[in-house]
């Protein structure tokens, strides 16, 4: 494994399991009709889902900065070398971050482990997720500037809640029966409404994000570095998650909504239902892993 891709694998793990964390946490406070936090047994996956999502938050942070280490060391033998650790801990602000993020997904962790959960672990886990998130912002290509970094905390929160959502409405469409078929509808529904609004920050701080790393003054020469190259797959990844969201909205659950409304059997419309959920996630997941990519490469605008 060379370092790059030790670092490309641990960032996407990162991300990938942080916003399944703080989007699954978040996803009943806004997507559920009553506070399944305090009738917890109420969603029983959540917990070891979010359990899982935390242990992986945690080990990937590990080789994140196990990785980051040897690539400022330029060798693969020093990312668990205790004297070039220290010295990534104690001299670098990426080393100071990393060493708080670490302790904050320690505690996470540690919050989800008891079987009875209750509101406030809940909102705990919410709160320590979306910090954990956020403050990726602050080590990555934004550097020490401060409009830059806010917008990509907002963007890793957006990003976050999304694919977090998605992984939590896959499961309920999976473990959905006639028993909770409303509970589905309301989730589906209730996030489709914020889902707009999720978009339009996306594209916005990413916006922003392309302002500051590809600059005005080089759109003449879009997509000819590879990093410019790495964001057009996660563009057109993006666009292809927004016409299946687009249909999720306005053409499968209007069709689930009105067979439960008719007393009709739900299955017809709920397997079209699965598949655009699933294809909706794994492009989801697709673009995380441009992602991971993405912040190992050089952005044109701070060659
Ligand atoms: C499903 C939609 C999207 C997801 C899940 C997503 C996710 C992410 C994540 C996780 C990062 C990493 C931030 C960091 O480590 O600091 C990022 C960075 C970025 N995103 Fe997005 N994003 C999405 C849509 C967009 C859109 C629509 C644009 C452009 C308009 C965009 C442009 C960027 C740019 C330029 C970066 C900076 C990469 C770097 O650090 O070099 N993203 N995105």
């Amino acid at each position: 494994m060379t370092i790059a891709l030790g670092l490309i694998v641990s960032r996407f793990i990162h991300y990938l399991a942080l916003s399944v964390l703080f989007g699954a946490a978040l996803f009943p406070l806004y997507g559920m009709k009553r506070s399944p936090l305090h009738d917890y047994p109420f969603l029983p996956w959540l917990r070891p889902v979010l359990l899982v999502a935390a242990i992986a938050t945690l080990i990937s942070a590990f080789s994140w900065l196990a990785f980051a280490t040897a690539g400022m060391s330029g060798s693969l033998a020093d990312a668990m070398d205790r004297d070039t650790l220290s010295i990534v801990i104690g001299g670098t602000s990426f080393g100071q971050l990393w060493v708080v993020r670490l302790a904050l997904a320690v505690i996470v962790t540690l919050l989800l482990l008891p079987k009875k959960q209750g509101a406030w672990r809940h909102y705990a886990v919410i709160a320590g997720s979306l910090v954990l998130l956020a403050s990726i912002g602050a080590s990555g290509h934004a550097g020490e500037n401060v409009i830059h970094m806010i917008a990509d905390s907002i963007h890793l929160l957006a990003a976050g809640l999304w694919i977090g959502a998605l992984f939590a409405l896959f499961v309920l469409v999976i473990v959905s029966a006639n028993s909770n078929m409303e509970i589905l509808r309301t989730a589906l529904l209730r996030f489709s409404g914020i889902g707009t609004s999720v978009v339009a920050v996306l594209v916005l701080s990413g916006l922003i994000n392309s302002w500051f790393l590809i600059g005005p003054d080089k759109l003449d020469q879009l997509f000819v570095s590879r990093y410019e190259q790495v964001l057009l797959i996660k563009l057109v990844l993006f666009g292809a998650m927004l016409l299946l969201a687009a249909a999720n909205r306005f053409w499968l659950t209007p069709r689930l909504a009105a067979a439960l409304d008719s007393d009709s059997a739900p299955s017809a419309p709920l397997r079209p239902l699965r598949m655009s959920i699933l294809s909706e996630t794994v492009l989801g997941v697709g673009v995380l892993a441009a992602v991971a990519w993405l912040g190992t490469l050089e952005p044109p605008g701070l060659a």
